[in-house]
């Protein structure tokens, strides 16, 4: 196990950094969390901790000292820590402290520290409503949300740092992130968890209007490899879609969860206008920058998510 390559990783006790960090290890990094431990899982970082090659910084991107002496040493970054979009429509001060100011002190912190590479966590959030799909990187970009204003400010500012210090960085632009660990009030994907809910205690699942929003459904698993793909990759400072380029409905995604849950009801179609929403990723780039590949189709991960979670 070589010693020289070490991961400084914020948000590393969340939900997608737990499915990451185990691919770092087996490829020979060692990973130092940073994370307030606010939304952490304490029991999975102490099981990672006791594997001697991680370690846990409990500190807060929001304290820009705080995270320049915890960088010092690591050779890479990968920058999740974040609050959620219901929280920074609820309270624009934390979201602006947490999300700007925080990425501002991480990126920083990594320019300063010369670290070979910075993965950010974006988000497909960046595009707004989109006007066409699938939805490319180049599209216009139109953040809603302190949330979203704050991710693509992050990924503004690590273009600054690039041109000034030589910061060397990808953008990952996750679309609807699933799969198991997941918490259950995640902002798009909870439908999953209340209808899979609703069905094992046998009531239907109730769609708002005709259930023609969709979301580009990313199981976890093939997210965190696209995750590992960006701190390696050749070619880097841009931003990237990780999605799977499919557009599942709600109508569809309810289907598919009535058939893994296996009981026999339709759903409740309330009647009323909705805006519709649709995501699909055009993941072009992801193939021809990562070599990166989805594999797994929202069939086959809802019904693993459905049995883990029986
Ligand atoms: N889950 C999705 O569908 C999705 C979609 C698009 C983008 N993303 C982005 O991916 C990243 C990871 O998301 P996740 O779903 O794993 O989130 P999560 O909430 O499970 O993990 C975030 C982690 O950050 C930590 N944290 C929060 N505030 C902090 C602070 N001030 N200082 C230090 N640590 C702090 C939390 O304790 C938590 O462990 C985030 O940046 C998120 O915006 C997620």
């Amino acid at each position: 196990m070589s010693n020289d390559r070490t991961v400084f990783f914020t948000g590393g006790a969340g939900f997608i950094a737990l499915h990451t960090i185990p691919l770092l290890l087996e490829k020979g990094y060692r990973v130092r969390i940073f994370d307030n431990m606010q939304r952490g899982d304490r029991a999975a970082v102490n099981a990672l901790v006791a594997t001697g090659n991680v370690e846990l910084i409990e500190q807060d991107v929001r304290y820009g000292g705080a995270v320049h002496n915890a960088m010092k040493g690591c050779t890479h970054v990968i920058h999740f820590a974040t609050v959620s979009i219901n929280k920074s429509i609820a309270d624009p001060y934390e979201s602006i402290d947490i999300n700007m100011v925080g990425n501002h002190n991480v990126f920083a912190a990594a320019a300063d520290h010369g670290v070979q590479r910075l993965v950010f966590a974006s988000s497909a959030s960046v595009y707004g409503d989109p006007k066409k799909l699938p939805m490319h990187e180049d599209d216009r970009l139109n953040p809603l949300t302190p949330y979203c204003i704050s991710k693509r400010a992050g990924e503004d500012l690590l273009g600054f740092y690039q041109r000034q210090k030589g910061l060397s960085w990808n953008a990952l632009r996750f679309f609807n992130v699933y799969g198991p660990g997941q918490k259950i009030e995640a902002y798009y994907t909870s439908v999953i968890n209340t209808f899979i809910q609703r069905l094992r205690s046998g009531q239907p699942p109730v769609i708002d209007g005709k259930g023609e929003q969709s979301m580009d459904f990313i199981h976890v698993t093939d997210l965190a490899r696209g995750v590992v793909a960006a701190l390696e990759s050749e070619r880097a400072n841009m931003p990237i879609n990780i999605g799977t380029g499919i557009d599942t409905s709600i109508a569809q995604l309810t289907k598919i969860l009535i058939e893994a849950v296996g009981v026999d009801v339709e759903p409740i179609f309330n009647e009323r206008e909705v805006l519709v929403s649709r995501r699909a990723a055009d993941i072009t780039r992801a193939r021809e920058v990562l070599g990166w590949e989805p594999t797994i189709t929202v069939e086959q991960g809802m019904r693993e998510l459905v049995k883990m979670s029986a």
